[in-house]
């Protein structure tokens, strides 16, 4: 699988990536500025080793025209702004996945707190943003970037929210392949308003505690976390 991560210069892009290419998937790096992203895909190359050809870079628009899956990992101030840059390059079948918190942060606030999104979540803003035939997927929401850096299996589960079924499965299948992560289908997309706002739950835990929370469900049957 192609995966396009567009602003994957980032934290979360970019361990998104690491984790991917390790699994084997071919990852193209994309940024607003060329050269950041192939410095990137450069360093990420490096620390992956033998599978080094996988990871490569280009502008964001550039990035999304040949893969099948697009990553948007930028900050929720960029994502309208990023999502009309990239629509020339979107294509019917593509999945987007969207793993933006609107975090206050965004406007000068906390990053304990929220902002509200008038269509509800960042994701369903991302919906209304992306070509019809483009399936959005919201995803990775609760799944930090210092814990995707690290060595070795993740400790968090991956809720996986979207309104079509297909889409939501092959993203649920990618969650899977980062080692530590179950992920699990969180239903339609409008549940992403409730997953983007554990995240500043998260972040404020870690600022307390000074640590990387994550998330797990338990409770469920074996099955929920393969399906
Ligand atoms: N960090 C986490 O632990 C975490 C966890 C879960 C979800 N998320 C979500 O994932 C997204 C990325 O998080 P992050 O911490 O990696 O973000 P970040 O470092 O602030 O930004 C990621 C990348 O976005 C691009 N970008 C920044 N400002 C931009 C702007 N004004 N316009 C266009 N592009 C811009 C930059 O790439 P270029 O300069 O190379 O274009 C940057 O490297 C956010 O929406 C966040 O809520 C983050």
């Amino acid at each position: 699988m192609t995966i396009a991560i567009v602003g994957g210069t980032g934290p979360e892009g970019s361990g998104l990536a690491l984790r991917w290419a390790r699994a084997g998937e071919i990852i193209i790096i994309g940024s607003r500025d060329a050269q950041r992203a192939a410095d990137t895909a450069v360093k990420l190359a490096e620390k992956i080793g033998g599978k080094s050809s996988r990871v490569s870079g280009a502008e964001n628009k550039a990035a999304c025209a040949g893969a099948e899956v697009v990553v948007l990992t930028v900050p929720f101030e960029a994502q309208a702004e990023t999502l009309k840059h990239i629509k020339p390059a979107l294509r019917p079948g593509q999945i987007l996945v969207d793993t933006t918190v609107p975090l206050a942060a965004s406007v000068g606030g906390k990053p304990t707190r929220t902002l509200g999104v008038w269509q509800g979540s960042a994701a369903q803003q991302a919906a209304e943003l992306v070509p019809e035939g483009v399936a959005v997927v919201a995803a990775f929401h609760n799944l930090a970037a210092d814990l995707l850096q690290l060595d070795g299996p993740v400790d968090c589960d991956v809720i996986v929210c979207s309104d079509d079924k297909e889409a939501g499965k092959r993203v649920r299948d990618l969650a899977r392949k980062i080692p530590g992560v179950r992920a699990l289908d969180g239903g339609k997309l409008e549940n992403a308003r409730i997953v983007e706002q554990i995240t500043a739950v998260l972040i404020g835990l870690n600022i307390r505690h000074k640590g990387h929370s994550g998330l797990r469900i338990t409770g469920l049957p074996a099955e929920a976390y393969e399906k």
